[in-house]
């Protein structure tokens, strides 16, 4: 749908009825998770994840996580086995992907998978994710609200920035907890972090040992997930990473207590989960802000942090 109204629904549950509706009908819907907001279609119908495509003019080859209520719902799509099911136990419902081998009977879409022989799966926690996936019962697949190489939205509001008269309707869960996307991990012989996100490897770790190995970013001689462009989440003016202070017209994204400059700072107290749950928010408040460019305070690259220092250095890289 292009140029038409986007309904503003509410968590309850004539909102949920109505996005319900909407997926039935093969349209799109954009819903709150824990990490950021989707933009959901059924996984099963090419047309109706065609309009996630059109609506983001996001290029068709990026792979598409599916998003279901329950790990029991999950095994109907793709194989949970070994150290993906002692994942999917510890960690579901909750900020995680786990890419496993497809099940063809599950009837996903090639445009989902964009070929490929896995499906990205996931089990959010957000309470009217819940709701919206039992209710509709089936599979929703859904990238971020956003407009591709766009920052992703983290409340309504963010979402009709982006796709006002795209969509036919935003459900409104307001803002989301985590703030970062889910952490991607691919099952194979040996478990692989494409993406880090909201789950950190640290805690990944506790569960998996040595069975677990990092990659992405830090990793460059290393295949990331398809689709994972250097260039991501991109605010539109410049970005400066690990800067002491801001430079003449530059605004400040602070962490921590130190000096107060004009901008934002993700978290006084150095709270690694209150500066994610922020973080999207933020980048977008100084775009909209007076000044050059953004310069950013050193982050640490621990727990939330490494997901954080991703998204910032995808927000810094040289734009194609
Ligand atoms: O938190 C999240 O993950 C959010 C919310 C809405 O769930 N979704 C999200 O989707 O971040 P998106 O489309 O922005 O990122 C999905 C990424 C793709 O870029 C791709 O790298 C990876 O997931 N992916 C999906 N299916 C895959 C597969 N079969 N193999 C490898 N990577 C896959
Ligand atoms: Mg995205």
């Amino acid at each position: 749908m292009a140029n038409g109204e986007t309904e503003r629904l509410g968590a309850t549950e004539a909102g949920i009825a109505r996005a319900v509706a909407l997926l039935r009908a093969e349209d799109a819907v954009a819903f709150p998770t824990e990490t950021v907001y989707g933009l959901g279609a059924d996984a099963r119908s090419d047309t109706a994840v065609a309009r996630i495509y059109e609506a983001k003019r996001r290029p068709r080859f990026n792979p598409l996580i599916v998003h279901v209520a329950s790990p029991a719902m999950a095994e109907q799509y793709g194989r949970l086995e070994g150290s993906a099911l002692a994942l999917a136990e510890a960690f579901w419902p909750g900020p995680l992907t786990l890419i496993l081998p497809v099940r063809s009977s599950g009837g996903i879409g090639d445009l989902v998978t964009a070929g490929l022989e896995t499906v990205g799966l996931r089990v959010p926690a957000a309470p009217v994710a819940r709701r919206l996936l039992e209710a509709f019962g089936g599979p929703v697949a859904a990238p971020s609200a956003n407009p591709s190489g766009r920052v992703s939205p983290t409340t309504a509001a963010h979402v009709l920035e982006g796709l006002e008269g795209r969509i036919p309707a935003v459900l409104d869960g307001g803002p989301c907890v985590v703030g970062v996307e889910s952490t991607i991990v691919e099952c194979n012989a040996v478990a692989r972090v494409l993406r880090p996100g909201g789950v950190p490897s640290e805690a990944l770790r506790r569960v998996l040992g040595d069975g677990l190995v990092e990659e992405g970013p830090g990793h460059p001689e290393q295949v990331t997930a398809p689709g994972q462009l250097a260039s991501h989440y991109a605010p539109g003016k410049p970005v400066r990473l690990a800067a002491e202070a801001p430079r003449d017209g530059e605004v400040w994204l602070g962490f921590g207590p130190g000096r107060a400059h004009r901008g934002v700072n993700l978290s006084r107290q150095g709270d690694l989960s209150e500066a994610a749950a922020g973080l999207f928010a933020a980048l977008r408040r100084l775009d909209a802000m007076d000044g050059a460019g953004i310069a950013v305070a050193p982050i640490p690259d621990v727990g939330l942090g490494v997901a954080i220092n991703d998204r910032l250095r995808r927000a810094a890289a040289p734009r194609p």
